[in-house]
């Protein structure tokens, strides 16, 4: 599903990520720890193609994402939900509206929108609180929109730079039960935390970073039924 063959990103003198070899099977939720600094987020911006890596390759499915030209971003950004740790939510749109916005702009029917969005709203545990603004709902609640919003389309895979990085320790579980709970319906996810109560509890692959280098992987897990 995601594969990173010498990847190499630099700031300047820094090297963010350092020659970083990684494949990431269907199905699989992988874990990216590391202290502050190490490259995770640096990985995560690779994989979304808010960066471009300066030496190596990144492949999506059947897509070369390091050399992706610019106006196949949109397709590339279609087949990955993104979670990020300040939730990004759009402060005047409701739980509902937040998760529709993307497949409004991609022209959907409307009952198609209430069907996709009611479905991921109820997967999260939400709907009750669907006509709810951000402001009124709480920190773990916003990040189940902020899920929400991620798997609505059905994306292959989802990518969280520590989605529960603002949230209390039992919020943050009750996340990453959600995030298993997805990854468990097919979804590949990748996702960073600097929790390592998460780490030991969840006993799934666990990849670590220091100073943009791998320096310990607990090793892929085949989930049986997926080959992409
Ligand atoms: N846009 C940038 N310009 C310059 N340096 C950057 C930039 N983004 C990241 N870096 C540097 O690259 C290295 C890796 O940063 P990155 O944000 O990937 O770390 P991280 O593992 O996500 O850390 P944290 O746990 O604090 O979020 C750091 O040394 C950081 O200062
Ligand atoms: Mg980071």
């Amino acid at each position: 599903m995601i594969k990173l063959k010498n990847v190499t990103k630099d700031y300047g003198s820094i090297k963010a990520l350092d020659r970083v070899n990684l494949e990431i099977n269907a199905g699989e939720m992988a874990l990216v720890v590391g202290a502050s600094g190490a490259g995770k987020s640096s990985l995560m911006r690779l994989l979304y193609r808010e960066e471009k890596p300066d030496e190596g390759q990144i492949i999506i499915g059947n897509i070369d994402v390091s050399s992706l030209s610019h106006t196949k971003i949109p397709y590339l950004r279609r087949r990955m939900g993104i979670i990020f740790q300040d939730f990004k939510l759009l402060p005047h749109k409701t739980a509902f509206e937040n998760v529709a916005y993307a497949l409004r702009g991609l022209g959907a029917e409307e009952y198609e929108i209430q069907k996709r969005v009611s479905g991921a709203l109820k997967l999260v545990g939400l709907i009750d609180r669907a006509f709810n603004l951000p402001s009124e709902l709480s920190g773990g609640e916003q990040q189940r929109v902020g899920i929400a919003r991620a798997i609505v389309q059905g994306p292959p895979l989802v990518i969280a730079d520590e989605p529960t990085g603002n949230l209390d320790p039992a919020t943050s579980f009750e996340i990453f039960r959600l995030l298993e709970k997805i990854a468990e319906r097919g979804t590949t996810i990748l996702v960073s935390t600097h929790n390592q109560q998460i780490v030991q509890e969840f006993g799934k692959r666990v990849i670590t970073l220091d100073k943009g280098r791998v320096i310990a992987d607990t090793g892929s897990v085949n989930v049986p039924g997926f080959s992409r």
